[in-house]
This record gives structure tokens, sequence and C-alpha cells, in this order.
């Protein structure tokens, strides 16, 4: 099944691959969509996709994302001498197995598990946040059945309260595990899960509340102890013990180093399990996240499986089997080589970098700052007054100097919130932070001189909330037909983005 359909209609008509310099080696086309009859040197198959990939963006002007872009050379020499090692291959490889456990338990520390010094900290490694999401949500769903069958309860039908700030891979988990998600409506100005609104939601049927820290539209953390405080309350009212997951994929290695006063890990008791993206600011590039439980009975035993093979009894709870070792030991290298001294000084600068580009962005008068000055290292901002362009016409014309921002709306109900997003990560210098300033200014200066002649007469892009139809937006009727026009293009922007989802 082909799932990604990314050709566009010129690809399509063209199925062949012509390549000038491969052509010395390689004198007939290559199909585009099916395997060639024949092999092809290997300098011929580098040059044809090394040329192709030259058209991808630069991952370090890559202001979209939070995953890493740049790790050591030392670091790099790691990860390919270990590109060949199968993870899931433990008995083969069982230093690599110790170094995983290593990394949980170093991590389990950082959030305050209560592990004993006698004790291992539970948790695995996986794939990104995603599978750690996918994973803890599936232990609270199954603890969640075990109890309500030893009452002699239904358990068909399982919800999790979230806010509606909630990344994809939760939507993910609701809809291949079916639970039904439960999400906290946002506003204007307030963009992250309210507490109090979410604990009113909870039920007898809520498997865990999920609260974020470090919402992926703004950087904001939530306020996991205040729903630690009303769940406590709610949990003493009903009997029930509904539990908390927080899902710490950018923040869970920011809030341990420069703010260590913040209290969302395991020191609130409610807390459960916790996961995090090594390749965000674990700074390991894309393929590693964690996923640490607050005890072994919060991981319901008959999840693990006990595989023998090769030779051993290995304990596996993962939703895949093999994988790769090197993110793994890029993790470690980074924990051991930064130390907490390291991280420490790394988000010190992020934060301070984003707070240059805050200031700066609210100097230009035109902007209204919708990131915290608490949380990722994120700047989102939206237009005070979109009545000349909007902020998917700034991240159009961003990219002419090379720099993906993405410009995207909050979710329900602040659908009517248009923002750019800044991630600044490890290897966003304040030269390039002031270079992109630079390039903003360019960029109002021109759409000022000659505007793009957009929409709304309000700050913001206007929604007829009557007229919303699922995803398909309509526009209030007092726009004129030129607005109409920018409208539909801005749509097919919006729409672009959703498919892609925000990261
Ligand atoms: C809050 C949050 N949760 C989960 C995810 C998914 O993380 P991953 O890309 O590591 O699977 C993201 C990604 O940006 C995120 O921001």
């Amino acid at each position: 099944m082909v799932i990604s359909d990314t050709t566009s209609s010129a690809d399509a008509s063209n199925k062949t691959l012509c390549c000038t310099f491969a052509s010395r080696y390689v004198r007939d086309a290559l199909p585009r969509f099916q395997m060639p009859d024949k092999s092809i040197p290997k300098d011929a198959a580098y040059q044809i996709i090394n040329d192709e990939l030259m058209l991808d963006g630069n991952p370090r002007l890559n202001l979209a994302s939070f995953v890493t872009t740049w790790m050591e050379p030392e670091c790099d020499k790691l990860i390919m001498s270990s590109i060949n090692k199968n993870y899931v291959d433990m008995d083969e490889y069982p230093v690599t197995t110790e170094l995983q456990n290593r990394c949980v338990n170093i991590i389990a520390h950082l959030f305050s598990a209560p592990v004993g010094d006698e004790e291992s900290a539970v948790g695995v490694s996986t794939v990104g946040s995603s599978e750690a999401i996918m994973l803890a949500g599936l232990a609270f769903k199954r603890k969640w059945q075990q109890k309500r069958k030893t009452e002699g309860k239904s358990c068909d039908m399982p919800n999790i309260v979230t806010g509606a700030n909630v990344q994809v891979c939760w939507e993910k988990f609701a809809r291949y595990f079916e639970v039904e998600l439960k999400e906290v409506k946002l506003k204007e100005g307030y963009y992250v899960m309210d507490p109090e609104k979410a604990v009113d939601m909870v039920d007898e049927n809520t498997i865990c509340v999920a609260a974020i820290l470090g919402s992926t539209l703004t950087g904001e953390f939530e306020d996991v102890k205040l729903l630690n405080d009303l769940l406590t309350k709610k949990n003493k009212e009903t009997g029930w013990d509904t539990p908390i997951h927080v899902d710490a994929a950018s923040g869970g290695f920011i809030a341990p180093f420069i703010y260590p006063d913040i209290e969302w890990d395991f020191r609130l008791p409610l807390v459960k399990s916790i996961n995090v993206s090594g390749h965000k600011y674990g700074l390991v590039y894309a393929g590693i996240g964690w996923v640490i439980w607050r005890t072994k009975e919060d991981l319901p035993e008959d999840l693990v499986f006990h595989i023998n093979y090769l030779g051993s009894d290995q304990p596996t709870f993962t939703l895949n089997f093999s994988k790769g070792s090197s993110q793994i030991i890029a993790q470690y290298y980074q924990l051991i080589r930064l130390g907490f001294e390291g991280y420490k000084h790394i988000m010190e600068n992020c934060r301070e970098n984003a707070k240059m580009l805050t200031e700066e962005i609210e100097k230009m008068g035109k902007f209204e700052v919708v990131s915290k000055d608490i949380g990722v290292p994120v700047v989102a901002f939206s237009l005070k007054d979109s009545s000349n362009y909007t902020v998917f016409d700034i991240a159009e014309r961003l990219k002419r100097f090379g720099w993906i921002v993405p410009a995207y709306t909050m979710p329900a109900n602040a659908e009517h919130i248009a923002v750019l997003r800044v991630v600044v990560r490890e290897d966003f210098s304040r030269s390039l932070a002031e270079r992109l300033m630079s390039n903003i200014h360019q960029v109002l200066d021109e759409m000022d001189a000659h505007p793009v002649a957009v929409s709304s007469k309000s700050s913001h892009v206007t929604i007829d909330k009557d007229k919303t139809q699922g995803d398909k937006v309509v526009t209030k009727k007092d726009v004129t037909e030129t607005q109409k026009e920018v409208t539909k293009y801005w749509k097919k922007l919006v729409d672009r983005t959703k498919a892609n989802g925000v990261c």
C-alpha cells in the first residue's frame, strides 16, 4: 500500500529519472516507480540520489522542527560505527543493551523517579515520543481494564483527557488503540490545557489525563502541579484513581536543567509515566525517544513480552522488533559528554536566544508574541494586523532566504489565530538569529511597499464559525473578491500544514 503520495503532476507525467552526470555511466533513464532491470555502478547511484537530495531544505535552517540537526563529529563517528547493529540482538550486543539501561536510569533520576539504591528504573528506548506515548497509553488502558474487570464493571468505553493542543500522536494513539480522546478546548490568549476544565471532564472511564510539558504550538508548559492537586481532590471525592501522564517530548530535557523548581515530574504522586524525545532537546539525531514509568507496578506485566531469541530471555515492550542501535549509543554519548552542566549551558543559551528573538520581534511592533518566557525555547507570534498580508505570506517569502518557518492556525477553539513559530535549537546560533531577524525585516518592508492585499480587518485570520464544516473553512461574507482569492490560497497552505502535522 502506498501511503505517501508526494508526486507532483510534473512527476507523474515523467516516469523516468534522467541524470546528466550519471549518464556518463548510465545510458538509460531509470524508471521512477519500478525497480530497474539492470544494476548501475555505485558512483552513478550515489550521484543520482545525491543530486536529487540537493533540492531538500537545509536541516540547520529548518526552524519548524524540534529535532536535532547537529552533533559533534566524535558522536557522528560512534553513530557510523554502530549503524550495522540491530538493537534487538541484545545477547549479541550486550554492551549496547547496558548503555540503554544506563540511559533509562539516568533519565529516570532526572525526572525524580522513586528508584531505590538497589533498584533499576523502569523504562525503554523508543523510536521517538510517538512510540513512547503509544506504550504509555497502552499501559494505562490495560491497568484501567484490569481494575474495571475486577470490579465487575464494563471496560469498553475508555477515554483520555488532553488539551486540544496535543500533538497528532495522541490522536493516533486514540484511533489505533480505540480510546476516546476528550479534548479541553483552547481559547484566544490561552493555548494550553486548563487543568480545571480537564479535571471536570474526567469520569470513571478516564484512563489518564495527559499534560504537556512544552506545548508543540507555543512551547508553554502546562501546569502539571495544579492538575495533580485538582485530580487528587477529585479522586478522593469519587474513589477513582485517575493517573497523569506527562508528555515531556520537548520539555523533559529542558525543565530539569533550567527550571528545577517547577514540579511536573515524579515528584507529583499522580504522575505515573513520562515520555521524552531523545531526538529533541535530548540532542540526538532523529530516531530516539524514551518512556519512563514511576514504578514497575505502573507497567502491567502482561504487556511485557519475554522472548527467547538467539539464546536468552529478553523482556521487551516496544511496538516493533528490530531497530538501530546508534541513536541509543548517541544518547549515552550526549549524557556523559555534556553532563548536567553541559545540558544546562545549552538550554540556557537556547533560552537566551529565544529571549533575544522575542524582544526583537516585539520591537518590530507588528506582532504579538504568544509564546511564554518559561517553557521550551520557541518563539510563536501572530500578526496584529493581517489586512495587507498574513503570516502565511511571511513564511512563504522567508523561504527565499532558505528559512523554513512554519505558519499554522491554532486548534479548537482558537482556530482563528494564525502564528509563525521559530524553534530555537542548540545549533541556532546568535548570528543566525540576527540574520533571521534582518530577513524578517526585509520581507515586511517589501510587503509593506507592495501589499499582498489580504483578508479581514481584524488582526487575525477570521473564520465564520457558523460556517465551519469539518476542515472546510468559509470566510465571512463581507470580504471582497480579492480577499476570497487570497483566502483560498491561504486555505491550501493550511491544509498542507494540517496534513503534515506540526512536529
Ligand atoms: C508535545 C509533543 N508530543 C509528542 C510529539 C511527537 O514526538 P516524536 O516526533 O518524538 O515522535 C511531539 C513532536 O513534536 C511533541 O511536540
